[in-house]
């Protein structure tokens, strides 16, 4: 086994990465972007990966969430502000339900490349490469737009700079402020739900008044007007990541500079391949996608090559088996981590594995699965004693209609009135939120009938 650098990835079978055209203007590219500052800190990965074990004991809740891909044309303060807002609520409505803290994380500030499930894409008879996100090739359908540009990985490192900037500034600036949950649930305009929504808000309400009446409130107590916001993205396009890596001079660990979690792709998470193996020697929190082909095999040789120390908060399991599914696969991947005593946090990614193609002809993901999913690996956890530590969705706080159903609900004709994603459909902000508080109801229910268990 050769010893493990930031470049011995290219060493290895490589899949779902372009072949750059230009290869004096990508190597030109990559020694630009390794002289530009890290987007994130070691110390800030190794705090994420401490709260990250604490989700892994049942501690914490990891709320994992942002677009499918980020895109050049649809960058916009308003848009980060908005999806970190929501997110915001959304973790307040799970702490409700959860009563652990809330990690939130999203997949922002680098969420750029994408894998496809096939090479080339067909429109009218004319077959073009696809598109595999803003970091490499362009949406447009033309030849042209097609061709991988190395030149785009500086535009992404500028607009992912920018966001997290924003990001930081929202985080301490007080815009994190959770005083405004009246607000929140306005937008419900819908009978029982709404209703059901509203009440939890208001105890969330009241709870606040308490706490400010008994002098705990913004001006006294810090961690109410700020918050600990991370950013991910998945690891695909190497060279951007090998070019952001940088040795920590406390420690000398290896950090991936892009973000504070990277993850492995359903896709790409071949053993010998080259994704895992840059992923093993960086020091940062890493995800790794589980789909249906997972198989027990191959979840050993991952733990053991990405987690050989097995360090608590190290690897993030990212279940994505698809509503109906769960039930086939997730108890034997628990069992294999509980064979290896390997120390890991099970979060569920509700999201790939229940898209389908709508009546009108549009990508969509069903609120209803969803949900069901969500239910689902909560039910297999309980089922088997070990610990739901989060959730994974991709959402984002504009309102657009992407996803069917929904308490403000979006049919499938909906679906052409706002359908904006660059990638896959993601929920929208009424969405989302209503997936927290059901996901909130879900966590309520099964703490209270622990407790009791405990108590009998
Ligand atoms: C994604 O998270 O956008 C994605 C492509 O997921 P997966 O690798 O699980 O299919
Ligand atoms: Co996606």
């Amino acid at each position: 086994m050769t010893e493990w650098s930031t470049s011995s990835w290219r060493a290895k079978p490589r899949i779902q990465m372009p072949d750059y055209p230009d290869q004096a203007a990508l190597e030109a590219v990559e020694a630009q972007l390794s002289r530009y500052p890290v987007l994130v800190f070691a110390g800030e990965a190794r705090r994420l990966k401490k709260h990250l074990a604490a989700a892994g004991r049942g501690e914490a809740f990891l709320l994992q969430g942002g677009d499918c891909a980020e895109s050049f044309e649809q960058f916009s303060s308003n848009a980060i502000r908005d999806t970190f807002k929501v997110m915001l609520q959304m973790a307040i409505v799970l702490t409700h339900g959860a009563k652990v803290p809330v990690i939130k994380l999203g997949r922002m500030a680098g969420q750029f490349a994408k894998p496809r499930s096939a090479n080339m894409e067909t429109v009218d008879g004319v077959e073009l490469p696809s598109y595999r996100g803003d970091i490499i090739n362009d949406l447009d359908f033309t030849p042209e737009a097609r061709i991988p540009n190395p030149e785009k990985m500086l535009r992404a490192y500028t607009q992912a700079a920018a966001t997290l900037n924003l990001i930081r500034a929202f985080s301490t600036g007080g815009y994190a402020d959770v005083h405004q949950v009246h607000g929140w649930t306005l937008g419900f305009t819908d009978s029982d739900r709404a209703s059901k929504y509203r009440e939890v808000a208001n105890r969330i309400s009241d709870t606040l008044d308490f706490m400010a009446a008994a002098g705990v409130n913004s001006d006294t107590a810090h961690t109410l007007q700020s918050v600990e916001f991370y950013t991910s993205h998945e690891s695909l396009l190497l060279e951007y990541e090998q070019a952001l890596c940088r040795q920590d001079s406390m420690t000398g660990d290896w950090l991936a500079g892009s973000g504070h979690m990277i993850w492995i792709g359903d896709r790409t998470r071949q053993p010998d391949g080259a994704h895992v193996e840059f992923a093993s020697g960086v020091m940062n929190p890493i995800g790794l996608k589980c789909g249906p082909t997972m198989t027990s095999e191959d979840l050993k040789l991952l733990m053991a090559k990405l987690n050989p120390k097995n360090e608590e908060g190290r690897l993030t399991l990212i279940a994505r088996f698809g509503a109906g599914a769960v039930g086939d696969h997730l108890p034997r991947l628990i069992k294999t981590v509980q064979e290896e005593g390997a120390n890991v946090v099970w979060t569920c990614d509700a999201m790939h594995g229940n898209t389908i193609k709508s009546s009108s002809g549009y990508k969509t993901r069903p609120f209803d699965s969803v949900l069901r999913e969500v239910r689902e690996f909560f039910g297999v956890h309980a089922a088997e004693g070990t610990v739901p530590g989060g959730v994974h969705f991709e959402m984002t706080g504009q309102d657009v209609t992407e996803c069917t159903g929904g308490v403000r609900a979006v049919s499938d004709e909906d679906l052409s009135d706002r359908y904006h994603t660059a990638c896959d459909p993601r929920l929208n902000a009424s969405q989302s939120l209503e997936l927290a508080f059901l996901v909130a109801e879900e966590l309520s229910t099964r703490r209270d009938s622990k407790v009791m268990r405990a108590t009998a």
